[in-house]
């Protein structure tokens, strides 16, 4: 099924991760909108995927409450309000060092990067899809929020953990509005190139951008969907029946 005529907007769309579902997305024919607080990144998005027609970058800080207004606010004055698939691909690869050491300032900033991030996006955005046919809103999330991997993880992991929080109570919320929201929590490497095949333990953004549009496409509402690995991309890839 084609997305012609559909809009999407990738919030960390400039990422790793968020590249690889902006392409998927322009490849299925949407209009996809990414924010970003540096313009630079947008440009070297738009240079990396060859310059494609259906890319708006909108300079713009998604994880502010202000910056999330003026998003919506442009969806409403360019598009009459239309927005059928919504992504969060927000976060970073910093650590943040042990717990046992960090200060108060230093556990808020874990839980905006990794947590706050989302709902601010998501709360600016979600209402213009409560009531529309097939849209859909897909939460990336890491597993880090599952187990210490390392001393110097433990703010990320505290923020990651808020995130599942978040992501469960949105599934529950929304589960009987039009809107279908489902987390996808990913646990193995993703890397920003195409294609990947040098371990199972590495995918492709690419890889994992097909599976969010397919996601979107298909009928599925308040799940998460984990891959941990290759395999497990491919299984879910085959369910979704991923082009
Ligand atoms: N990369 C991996 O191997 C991997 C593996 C498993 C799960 N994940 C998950 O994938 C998601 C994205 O990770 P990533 O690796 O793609 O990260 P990334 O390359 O660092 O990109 C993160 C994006 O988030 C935005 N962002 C970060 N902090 C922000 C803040 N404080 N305010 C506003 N925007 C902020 C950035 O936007 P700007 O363009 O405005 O800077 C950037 O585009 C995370 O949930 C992560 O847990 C990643």
């Amino acid at each position: 099924m084609t997305l012609d005529g559909r809009v999407a907007l990738v919030a960390g769309g400039a990422g790793t991760v968020g590249s690889g579902i902006v392409h998927a997305f322009l490849q299925a024919g949407a209009t996809v909108l990414v924010p970003s607080r540096d313009p630079a990144r947008i440009d070297a998005l738009r240079d990396e995927l060859e310059g494609p027609a259906g890319l708006v970058g909108i300079e713009a800080d998604i994880a502010d409450v202000a910056g999330a207004a003026a998003v919506r606010e442009r969806i409403e004055r360019d598009h009459g309000g239309q927005l059928d698939h919504l992504v969060t691909s927000l976060g970073g690869a910093w650590q943040g060092g042990p717990l046992r050491e960090l200060d108060l300032a230093g556990l808020r900033a874990a839980l905006h990067d990794f947590c706050e991030t989302h709902f601010v996006a998501m709360r600016a955005l979600l209402p213009l899809m409560t009531e529309r046919a097939g849209a859909s809103y897909t939460i990336i999330t890491g597993v880090s929020g599952e187990r210490l991997f390392d001393q110097a993880w433990g703010p990320a992991s505290v923020g990651a953990a808020c995130l599942f929080g978040l992501s469960m109570v949105t599934r529950a919320e929304y589960a009987e509005d039009e809107v279908r929201v489902n987390e996808l929590r990913i646990g193995t490497r993703v890397l920003r190139q195409w294609p990947v095949e040098s371990s199972p333990y590495e995918v492709s953004n690419r890889d994992i951008g097909r599976l969010v549009v397919s996601m979107a496409r298909a009928r599925v509402r308040s799940e998460v969907i984990r891959v941990g690995d290759r395999t497990e991309l491919n299984a879910a890839c085959g369910r979704f029946e991923c082009g």
